[in-house]
C-alpha cells in the first residue's frame, strides 16, 4: 500500500480540524497525520506522497519567525530530502471576505519552498466558486492547491476535500 503523509500547521485551530477530515478519505492506515512540530527529517524522507497544509495569517507571520511559527524549521528540513520520486500536494485555509486581497496567499510560499528544492506540486484546484480580489496563491484559473475557507464557506469544505482527494488519487496514481 502506498502510504501518504499529511503535514499541517498550526495546531488546535481550523487547519488541524480540517487535517483530521482527510482521514475519512483514505483506507485504514494509509494516511499518517503529523503536525509540523512533530515531524522529523527521517519521517519526511520515508514517504513518497505528501499533503501539506496550513493557514494564511498575514504576511508578517510568514516572514517573521517566532516561537509559535514552525514553517521555516520545516522548510529547512526539506533541504536534505531527495524529491525526485516524491509527489507533493498543498492545501491552504483563508478567509475570502475578511482578506479578499490576500486570500490563501500562503499557498504560494509553500509552493515556492518546495519548487526551489525541485519538488513537483500536484493537485491544483479551480478558483471557480470563490470570491476574492487577489491572491498570491493562484495562477490563471487555478490555485496552487486546495483552497478552503472555514470562516465563510465551511459548508463546502467536506465536499471540496472529497473531490480534491479523488483528483489527487488519480494524479498520485494511487488507484
Ligand atoms: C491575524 C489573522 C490574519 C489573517 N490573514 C489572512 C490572510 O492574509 N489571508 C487569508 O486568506 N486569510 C487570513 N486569515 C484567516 C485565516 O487563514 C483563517 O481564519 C484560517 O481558517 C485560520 O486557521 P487556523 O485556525 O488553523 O490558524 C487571517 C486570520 C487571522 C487571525
Amino acid at each position: 500500500m502506498k502510504k501518504i503523509l499529511l503535514v499541517y500547521w498550526p495546531e488546535q485551530g481550523n487547519v488541524e480540524n480540517v487535517a483530521k477530515k482527510f482521514l475519512n478519505q483514505f483506507s485504514n492506515e494509509q494516511l499518517d497525520l503529523f503536525s509540523v512540530a512533530d515531524v522529523k527529517p527521517e519521517t519526511l524522507a520515508s514517504y513518497d506522497y505528501w499533503i501539506v497544509g496550513g493557514s494564511t495569517s498575514g504576511s508578517h507571520v510568514w516572514k517573521d519567525a517566532d516561537d509559535s511559527f514552525r514553517w521555516w524549521d520545516f522548510f529547512k528540513m526539506l533541504d536534505g530530502i531527495d524529491f525526485s520520486n516524491k509527489k507533493i500536494a498543498l492545501f491552504g485555509l483563508g478567509d475570502q471576505i475578511l482578506y479578499p486581497h490576500h486570500f490563501v496567499d500562503g499557498l504560494s510560499i509553500m509552493k515556492e519552498e518546495f519548487e526551489k528544492r525541485n519538488a513537483r506540486i500536484y493537485g491544483k484546484w479551480p478558483i471557480n466558486g470563490y470570491k476574492f480580489s487577489d491572491s498570491e496563491g493562484f495562477e490563471g484559473e487555478y490555485f496552487f492547491g486546495l483552497a478552503l475557507d472555514e470562516d465563510q464557506q465551511k459548508e463546502l469544505t467536506e465536499t471540496r476535500i472529497t473531490n480534491w482527494v479523488s483528483q489527487l488519487k488519480k494524479e498520485f496514481e494511487l488507484e
